[in-house]
């Protein structure tokens, strides 16, 4: 969940594993498609607070962490980790890594997407592999397209301007990874509605920043209210439990 890009949001470790403690824990197919191996250098692109990170660690693998948020990354070397401050579209690595996995991250990366796949390439040993989820497209459409008709209720007539997620399709990524220079061995849209821990309310605050900056800071409450009683006839359950419409895009290629 890195901010590279720079989409006007701020990550503070705590207010992350408060209401998003599920992105790391829903991490684990991506980890198993990357089969990290005792002794391999491995680079954790987007790496939030460590929690992933310290899991690729455990493996035995040799692993560095890099996010664009130093609150995150204060966190994560609070864990003991190898973890610095560096934007996805600025890596300064070459020819280091047997691999680089990244969760939850690439899709904040809009702005420098061809840059940050040109780092990674640059940042591979040759044949190293790059495994990846991030959202796919259609990702929290239901809650994107309420956030926007709220904003223009505010007088925001061009709320999706603002969007500050770039979720690719199959093809599109695909194309891109190919034109970087990776031969491509597995890529897939996986619809996942995720529950979240607290609410949509919180879940705004924390992952929409961005649209919300557009307000005066008087109405955002206001806004955030308006968005979650749209949203309750088709993402909260009788229980009053939340999901998310998450859809992922999870790959698996090699660099060329
Ligand atoms: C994610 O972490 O996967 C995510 C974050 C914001 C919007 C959608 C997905």
């Amino acid at each position: 969940m890195e901010t590279a890009g720079k989409p006007n949001q701020d990550w503070k470790a705590d207010r992350y594993a408060q209401h998003a403690h599920f992105v790391p824990a829903l991490g684990a197919p991506v980890l198993e498609l990357l089969k990290p191996q005792a002794g391999e250098r491995i680079l954790d692109l987007g790496c939030g607070d460590g929690v992933l990170t310290e899991k690729l660690a455990a493996t035995g693998a040799v692993v560095v962490g890099v996010d664009a948020a130093a609150d995150m990354i204060a966190a994560a070397r609070r864990r003991g980790l190898d973890a610095r401050v560096m934007e996805g579209g600025k890596l300064t690595f070459a020819g280091e890594f047997d691999a680089v996995f990244s969760n939850a991250a690439l899709h904040w990366m809009k702005q420098d997407r061809d840059a940050v796949i040109a780092g990674v390439h640059r940042a591979l040993k040759p044949g190293g592999r790059f495994v990846a989820e991030m959202g796919g497209h259609g990702c929290v459409a239901g809650i994107t397209v309420a956030i926007i008709a709220v904003l223009e209720r505010h007088g925001i007539k061009d709320g999706a301007a603002t969007i500050p997620w770039y979720f690719p399709t199959v093809d599109d990524y695909r194309a891109r990874l190919e034109r970087g220079g990776f031969k491509v061995e597995y890529i897939e849209l996986i619809p996942r509605p995720t529950p979240l821990p607290t609410n949509m309310a919180g879940w705004i605050e924390l992952f929409a920043q961005p649209f919300l900056n557009r307000l005066p800071a008087e109405q955002r409450a206001g806004a955030v209210e308006e968005v979650v009683e749209m949203l309750r006839p088709v993402l909260c359950d009788e229980q009053g439990r939340w999901t998310g419409d998450y859809i992922r895009l999870r790959f698996a290629a090699h660099r060329q």
